[in-house]
This record gives structure tokens, sequence and C-alpha cells, in this order.
């Protein structure tokens, strides 16, 4: 049974990810700082699976104790997905966004490279194609970044692509999700942000629970069909899916791969308040406030890649995300706290 390195993995794309792992029977080994989330995961990975992943509390910035986790398993792949993410906070504290996200993801490296572990998928982000000229974004698109969050993922892709030219033993996956949303259909799993989420669907799901009193809409004078934002919404757990066919993938690879992690359809801010209100039979009072700044009017993926080299794509619908979403946050109003 081949094992996995799943960096990130109590987090919130990472532990759909390990659910699809353990049901697909790899052995899956955590490493994560709780930092952004909870060790109750654990017990509902393992209600969900019957399994119990191995998990380590650690910082990928900890070069000695991966260093001892990667002696004591004989990983084959890692998964990475550890690091900070909140695009606003980025702004106010970078310093910590460079640290955790790019030196953390160099020492990651340089351990696997003396473990010789050399196959690795990372979590890069559409925040790579800044704003792109057109819709929908292929890999081709030229990149650029607006933040320090998106430039630590350009970097990082940067780094990884210099990694595979001066040792082409190493498999690299960059995994480029468009807007991941929903949550496993037990509804035991799901994202569970910390304080005011910056995002819209745990913003609109708080709303609806009346955690929040009404959601404010960014902007509706873009040029876009209803004047909202537009967005390719994705379910995590087609996206936790994407991540088993990449690791597949390392196996049979030469090089370095890119994929658009997307369905390839956009939605409005409003589509998805109407949307979730007719799927729920919830309310979601709204009301429309300034643009925030950086965001772009639209954004969705060509995902024919993927298909074509992953033999992946999306097969859930716009429906299924907002039930499963609701579901999550209906039975844990507190998250994992509840
Ligand atoms: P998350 O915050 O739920 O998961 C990240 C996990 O990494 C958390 O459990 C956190 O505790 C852990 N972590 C953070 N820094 C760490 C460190 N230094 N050492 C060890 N563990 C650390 O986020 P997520 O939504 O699951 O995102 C996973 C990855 O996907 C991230 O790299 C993120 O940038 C990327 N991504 C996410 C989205 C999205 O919308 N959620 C979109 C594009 C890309
Ligand atoms: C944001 C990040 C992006 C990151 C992605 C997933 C920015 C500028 N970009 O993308 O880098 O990869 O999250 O984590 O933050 N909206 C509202 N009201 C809200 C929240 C959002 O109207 O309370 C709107 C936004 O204007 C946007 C859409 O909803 O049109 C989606 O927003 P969000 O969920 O934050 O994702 P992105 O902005 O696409």
């Amino acid at each position: 049974m081949e094992t996995i390195l799943v960096t990130g993995g109590t987090g919130y794309i990472g532990s759909h990810t390990v659910v699809q792992l353990l049901e697909s029977n790899y052995n899956v080994v955590i490493v994560d700082n709780l930092s952004n989330s909870s060790k109750a995961v654990l017990q509902r990975v393992e209600q969900i699976t019957g399994k119990m992943p191995t998990f380590y509390q650690a910082d990928i910035r900890d070069e000695q104790a991966l260093t001892d986790i990667f002696n004591k398993h004989k990983v084959s792949a890692v998964i990475h997905f550890a690091g900070l993410k909140a695009v606003g906070e980025s702004s106010q504290i970078p310093l910590e966004y460079y640290e955790q996200n790019i030196y953390g993801t160099l020492v990651l490296c340089q351990v696997m490279a003396k473990s010789g572990c050399k196959r690795i998928v990372f979590s890069s982000s559409a925040t790579v194609y800044g704003d792109p000229a057109s819709v929908p974004i292929t890999e081709q698109f030229p990149t650029s970044a607006t933040n320090p969050y998106g430039r630590t993922k350009l970097f990082i892709e940067h780094m990884l692509s210099d990694l595979h030219q001066s040792d082409p033993e190493w498999h690299i996956v960059l995994l480029r999700y468009f807007n991941p949303i929903g949550a496993h259909p037990s509804g035991l799993i799901g994202e569970d942000p910390k304080g005011i989420p910056n995002n819209l669907l745990p913003f609109v799901t708080q709303v609806a629970v009346g955690k929040r009193t009404h959601l404010s809409i960014f902007g509706n004078d873009y040029s876009t069909k209803d004047g909202t934002g537009v967005r390719d919404y994705i379910h995590v757990v087609d996206l936790a899916n994407a991540h088993l066919k990449a690791t597949e993938k390392l196996e049979r690879l030469t090089g370095l791969r890119k994929y658009n992690l997307g369905t390839g359809q956009g939605y409005s801010v409003l589509e998805i308040v109407m949307t979730f209100e007719r799927v729920t039979d919830e309310k979601v009072p709204y009301e429309v406030t300034e643009r925030r700044p950086g965001d772009i009017a639209e954004c969705w993926a060509d995902a024919s890649l993927a298909k074509a080299e992953l033999n992946w794509s999306a097969q859930l619908q716009l429906d299924d995300m907002l039930v499963d979403a609701w579901r999550w946050q209906s039975g844990n109003p507190d998250g994992y706290a509840s």
C-alpha cells in the first residue's frame, strides 16, 4: 500500500482529499500545525471512512520534524496544501505569507529531496492569472499576481519548475483551483473559517444559519450578466478527486504539468444567492455595497486539459454544492466546535 503525505490535511480541501485517499486504500500521513484547522477533523474522517489517518501536529517549516516523519514512513508522494490563504490578510502581514508559503515549501522540498521522495502535487490557484484578458482561462494564459498571497503561489510555481528543470527525477503537478465550495455529502466535514469569512459561500451559509444579519454583495456594476461578479465554483469533492487522479499521474509523468480545476461554468453572486435560496428554502438577506478592491469581474476555467490528461472532469452541479454546503453548516453551526 502506497503512503501519501498530505500537508495541511486537516484543512478544508485537505480533509476531503484525505477521505478519498483512504477510500482508495492509500496510507495517509497528515502533517498540519492546526493553525487553521481542528483535530476534531480526524474523528470525522474516521467516521466517514472507518480509517484513522496518521497525524503529526507539525509545521512544514520545521526541518527536523519533517525529516523525522520522512525517516519513519516510506512516502511515495506528497500532496501539499499547507499554507496561508487569505488574500486581504496577505497585504497586512506579507512577511508571514512569504515565510509560511514560500519558505515552508522550500523546507518541504529540501527534506523530500534528501529522503529521495520527488513527487509532489501542489495547491495553486486561479489567482496566478491575475486579471485575465478574457474567459475561459486556459493554462497557457500569462500569469501575474496582484497581492502577496498570489505572489507566493506564483513564486512557488516558479520554484517547483526550476527544481524540475534542475533534476528531471522530480515529478510535479500544479493544480490551479478556481472557487472550491461545498462539503462532503455526509455533512461531517466542511469549511470552517475562523472569524468573519472572506469568501462568498461561507458568508452565505452563516447568514442563512443566523450567525450574520445579511450578505454584502460587493458591487453590481461589473460588465457581467447581472452586474455582479462571476466565478467558476467547484465542488470540493470533485476537487479532492482531481488530487487522486494527479497522484496517479505522478507515477507515469515525466516533467511538470499544470492543470486548471474548475467546472468551466461561471455563476454570478446573485445566481448563487438565488440558487441557494431555492435549494435550501432559506432566506439570505443582502445589500449591494462597494466593489471589493482587487476583485475582477469574471473568471472561469477551460478545464479541458485536466479532462484530456488526467481523465478528470467535475461531476457535481451547483445545486449539489449548495445543498452540501448547507447540510454541513446547518448540522454544525459553529463548525468543528459545534
Ligand atoms: P485551509 O486553511 O483549510 O487548509 C490549510 C491547512 O494548512 C490548515 O489545516 C492549516 O492549519 C495548515 N497549515 C497552514 N500553515 C501551515 C504550516 N506552516 N505548517 C503546517 N500546516 C500548516 O485551506 P484550504 O482551503 O484547504 O486550502 C488548501 C490549499 O489550497 C492552500 O494552499 C490554499 O492556498 C490553496 N487554495 C485554496 C483555495 C480555496 O478557495 N480554499 C483556492 C485556491 C487555492
Ligand atoms: C478569492 C481570492 C482568490 C482565492 C479565492 C479562493 C480575492 C481577491 N481573491 O477569490 O485569490 O483563490 O478567493 O480562496 O480575494 N463576494 C461578495 N460578498 C462577500 C464575499 C464575496 O459579493 O461577502 C463576491 C466577490 O466579489 C466575488 C465572488 O463573491 O465576485 C466570490 O468571492 P470569493 O469567494 O471571495 O472568491 P474570489 O474573490 O473569486
